[in-house]
Formats: C-alpha cells, structure tokens, sequence
C-alpha cells in the first residue's frame, strides 16, 4: 500500500497550499508536478505552453505521473489538467495512491484566481467566463477519475484536517470540522 496523497482540483483550488500544510503535518515530501516539470525542463510551465505547445506539456505530465507514482507516503500536487489527459489517474490509482478531490466554490475560485499571470489558460480576455466554462466542463471528470473528494471551503488546516480524516491519517475522534453539515 503506496499510501501517497495526490491532490486534484480545478485551478486556483487550494492544491499547493494545502500540499504544503499537508506536508508540515506528516513529514512527508511535497512534489508540485508542475514545479516537478518547471525543474526538469528549465523551462516555466507559461513558456512550455509557448514555445512547445499544449501537447507538449500534456506530454510531460504524463511522464512525471510515471516518474512519481510509485514512491511511496508522499504528497503529490498535480496541475488542474493533468487528470484530464486518458490514463494518468489509472497509474495513480495503480499504485494505490488516494486521488483526493478539492472540491472549492466558484466565488472562491474566481477570487483566487482573478489577478493570475502564470497559468497560460486564464490568459485572455472574460476571464470569468473562461473559468466559468472550463470548471464545468471538467467537473465530472474530476470526480469520476478521484477516489475521494473533499470540501475546499474554510482554512487551509480545516481543508487538511479533512484530508487526513478522509485518508485515514488521522481518526474523526481527533479533529471536529466545523464546516461539516
Ligand atoms: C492547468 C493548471 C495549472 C498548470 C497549467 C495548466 C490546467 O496548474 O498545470 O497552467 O490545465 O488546469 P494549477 O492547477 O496548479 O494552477
């Protein structure tokens, strides 16, 4: 049992930062696959996008989900399209990883995400809409390719609490949510 904690979500969900309260937490290594692909190609994720191509970007998360889903008891946080792309929850779930869903409201989406210059995607104009547009059309797949989903409302401890309750890290008996209904 591989035990690693990939976390998934639209763009501007709280992946990174609640990877990084997750990581404190546990002791356990925090992998960003886009930093993971910043590093790899010396090459930011905007410029990958310019000067490669789409495709090409897709083409290397792949690669990086091949690299990393098979160590063990880490904290993987993956790019908001990398579970779009046919195949690459399969090796996560292959390896026995918990693909956790951050599921984060619209307004608090828009809000995070309303002043982005690094993700090439939100760079063009009705922005809104735009995230509006690409939410729903990814949503179901979200859901479909996690294995379990969590809230992204309230604080980043409240997010990372309900991970590790969700996870089984950590027992429902030791931590009261207060944005449970
Ligand atoms: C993308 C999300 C970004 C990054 C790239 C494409 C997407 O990651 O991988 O800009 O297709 O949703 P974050 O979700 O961490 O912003």
């Amino acid at each position: 049992m591989n035990q690693t904690i990939v976390l998934c979500g639209f763009m501007g969900c709280g992946k990174s930062a609640t990877g990084r309260r997750l990581s404190q937490y546990t002791g356990r290594q925090l992998i960003d696959t886009d930093r993971y692909i910043e590093e790899k190609t010396g090459k930011t994720v905007s410029q990958i996008f310019v000067e490669d191509g789409e495709p090409e970007f897709r083409r290397l998360e792949t690669e990086a989900v091949r690299e990393l889903a098979a160590l063990p008891r880490k904290i993987i946080s993956v790019g908001g399209g990398l579970l779009l792309t046919p195949g690459n929850a399969e090796i996560f779930r292959e390896n026995h990883c918990h693909i956790v869903l951050i599921d984060t409201p619209m307004a608090d989406l828009q809000l995070r995400l309303r002043n982005d210059v690094k993700r090439p995607l939100l760079q063009q104009p009705n922005r809104e809409q735009v995230i509006r547009d690409l939410h729903a059309k990814r949503i179901d797949r979200y859901r479909e390719a996690s294995t379990l989903i969590v809230s992204g409302e309230g604080t980043l401890d409240a997010v990372a609490h309900r991970i590790l309750v969700a996870t089984g890290i950590l027992t429902e008996d030791h931590f009261h949510d207060p944005w449970k209904r």
